[in-house]
């Protein structure tokens, strides 16, 4: 399901397979995002900013939508293409756009959860991607990555910008479908 562009971006998905995993990630992993948004939900303050890197289709802004209205929900992805199944998906409750999670466009403390699903083992740079989640946290605010074990959760925890880093097994509610893992930190000042 990769599409492989020139020089920076290996990972972004694109075209077909974008318009693949959009109707997918809608359709059949559909519990998978449910669940995702009840767990982040207990670390998102009332009212808070929530940032979802490599958003993809947004499914899951669309489930932290539905569960969170008071949320102001964000997404950011390298596709272009998975921008727009957000923004067609998400019908203005998310403010999507095209950004690297090495270079992230924000200002400093902007929001107070950071979340990644399946995406941070695509990122070409996940110690930039590390240190830019770091500084768009505000001091106390939680980075949550649900990823398969191959993912650079390592070179994330290793960044002196966060503390309190666990990790674990997360039910996907999919079984041997998808199995993934629950990592979460929390920013430093
Ligand atoms: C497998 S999809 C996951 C999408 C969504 N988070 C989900 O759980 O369904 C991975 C996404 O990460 C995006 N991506 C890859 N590298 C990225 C990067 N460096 N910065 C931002 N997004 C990236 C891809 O374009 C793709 O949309």
């Amino acid at each position: 399901m990769r599409h492989h562009t020139r020089g920076h971006g290996h990972g972004t998905i694109d075209g077909k397979a974008s318009r693949r995993y959009d109707v997918l990630a809608r359709l059949l992993k559909r519990r998978f995002y449910r669940r995702i948004a009840a767990d982040a939900s207990r670390s998102a303050p009332e009212g808070g900013a929530l940032l979802d890197i490599g958003t993809g289709p947004g499914v899951l802004l669309m489930e932290l939508h539905r569960s969170r209205p008071d949320l102001a929900l964000t997404g950011v992805d390298l596709s272009a293409d998975m921008v727009a199944h957000a923004e067609r998906n998400l019908e203005g409750h998310a403010a999507v756009r095209r950004a690297d999670a090495a270079e992230l466009p924000f200002e400093p403390e902007s929001f107070d959860l950071v979340v990644a699903s399946l995406s941070a083992h695509h990122w070409d740079d996940p110690a930039a991607g590390a240190a830019e989640i770091a500084r768009v946290l505000r001091p106390g605010g939680r980075l949550l990555v649900y990823d398969m074990g191959h993912a650079p959760f390592d070179t994330i925890a290793a960044h002196p910008g966060f503390a309190d880093v666990r990790r674990g097994a997360f039910r996907t509610g999919l079984g041997p479908l998808l199995r993934c893992e629950r990592f979460e930190a929390t920013a430093v000042a």
